[in-house]
């Protein structure tokens, strides 16, 4: 007989206790955290789906790692291993240790960007978008218009649109291009894959017109997973050979370590070319550290090295994978409005559909944030208005293409009853929708507003 459940393919050795509140409780949390979540403190959150970043759980293997960690500055063993791991995945030569994602990509985008360049993605993630935009390039999202109906269920929804690509190269000129960012998965454009086709299409013009092609490769793994389940020809591969695959098709990446390296922290830039990798040597050893440590210390390095051998373990993939369609399909079949299909690290709700009485300069993303942690102390992030929305010179709000809130599921921390809790608290979720009350913004700042902005309900 074929046993059809998927389990957890690990045991638990380790607990960290959870805080439980009472809902009259987080009403004065939330308040005192001026309707946004991000300024709670964690033991006010019984399940913080804030974030999939840096909140995964180690493995044994991962904290044997840790005491194994050599902490010379120079040429440390750590360092080594480190580099072994990222150049027999991406077999880019030029390796660079950052203590984040945000610190490759500000040398990288720093380096690449200035006034007049132009930097073209499927999506800019935030932390992307606002390192160009500091340098003072324009960031240009080439989302496919598909992608925006969260209703529809099509394999490759991270997809960038070529079209919208050579549009784009043609306008602003090919010499005025920074580079090519494809983002896999793309998270703000709700966690959904990229197909290899859509890599290779993408691989093929950036060559053509002799533009620069970067990987956001922070979910690559879980990628690989959609690629192997729903792209002909890859079905016999295995998770780390797509990997590669997608890695050979562009001309370096960033990575946030914080996500598929299943480690705390850290991050990398990768590239092929010396003269890139020597100018952003430099910016690196001003910020970060020097070239076998960068941003990170010997333990963590070893902690990446191991988490990026763990994360393409078949076993592992699956698990990830099908326990966030679990919350997913459990949470749409009560009638929640989802981004479909679910993708690889988080389900996104989109708040606007099921708050329609809240118009988008009232914030129905933020509203539902507010009512998930209120009703289920549930910690998640509104990916909108809030996050992504802007001004016109009137100071009215030109509003996101989506209003979706985020339920990022931290790997290998939440058991199944942690998520059948978080299914009950979308019961209640539904029965007072009509209750949910808009926001407005009191106070916010210049950059990445979403984590330091006061809200006050209407
Ligand atoms: N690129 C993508 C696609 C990301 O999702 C993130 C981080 C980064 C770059 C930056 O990496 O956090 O290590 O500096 N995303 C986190 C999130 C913060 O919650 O999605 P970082």
């Amino acid at each position: 007989m074929q046993i059809k459940t998927i389990i957890e393919p690990f045991k638990i050795k380790t607990v960290e206790p959870i805080f439980m509140t009472t809902e009259e409780e987080r009403k004065v949390f939330l308040k005192n955290a001026h309707y946004n979540p991000f300024l709670l403190t964690s033991e006010q959150v019984l399940i913080d789906f804030l974030t999939d970043s840096g909140t995964s759980a180690m493995s044994a293997n991962q904290w044997s790692g840790i005491m194994n960690g050599d902490e010379s500055y120079a040429g440390a063993k750590s360092w080594k291993r480190f580099e072994k791991t990222i150049n027999d995945l991406t077999n880019y030569p030029f390796i660079l240790p950052t203590h984040q994602g945000r610190a490759a990509e500000r040398i990288l985008y720093g380096h690449l960007g200035g006034k007049g360049k132009i930097f073209l993605s499927n999506t800019h993630f935030d932390t992307t978008r606002a390192n160009i935009e500091f340098s003072g390039a324009t960031a240009i999202d080439c989302l496919t218009p598909e992608a925006t109906d969260t209703s529809l269920e099509l394999p490759f929804k991270g997809n960038l649109d070529t079209k919208k690509l050579v549009q784009n190269i043609e306008k602003f000129g090919k010499e005025n291009i920074a580079s090519v960012i494809l983002t896999v998965t793309n998270n703000s454009g709700g966690g959904q894959p990229v197909s290899m086709e859509n890599a290779k299409e993408v691989s093929k013009i950036c060559k053509n017109y002799g533009i620069l092609f970067i990987l956001d490769a922070c979910r690559i793994a879980e990628n690989s997973f959609f690629i192997h389940e729903r792209e002909k020809g890859f079905g016999d591969k295995t998770y780390k050979q797509i990997v590669q695959e997608m890695f050979s098709l562009a001309d370096g990446c960033v990575m946030s370590a914080k996500k598929d390296g299943l480690a705390n922290i850290g991050g990398f830039i990768a590239l092929r070319d010396k003269e890139l990798a020597d100018a952003c040597t430099n910016l690196l050893i001003i910020t970060e550290g020097y070239t076998t440590y960068g941003g990170l210390a010997g333990r963590d390095m070893e902690a990446i090295a191991i988490g990026l051998e763990e994360v393409t373990e078949p076993d592992y993939l699956k698990y990830r994978i099908r326990s966030t369609a679990y919350l997913g399909e459990k949470i749409n079949k009560l009638g929640v409005p989802i981004m479909l299909p679910v993708g690889g690290h988080a389900v996104y709700v989109d708040a606007k559909k099921l708050y329609p009485q809240i118009p988008v300069d009232e914030y129905p993303g933020q509203a539902l944030v507010c009512e998930l942690y209120l009703k289920g102390g549930i910690r998640c992030v509104e990916i909108g208005s809030v996050m992504f929305g802007k001004y016109d010179e009137n100071g009215k709000l030109i509003p996101a293409p989506m209003e979706l809130v985020r339920l990022a599921i931290p790997r290998r921390v939440y058991t199944q009853s942690h998520i059948d809790y978080v299914i009950e608290v979308f019961e209640e979720i539904l029965r007072t929708k009509n209750k949910a009350r808009g926001l407005k913004i009191i106070q916010e700042p210049k950059f990445l507003r979403h984590f330091t902005s006061y809200f006050e309900q209407n």
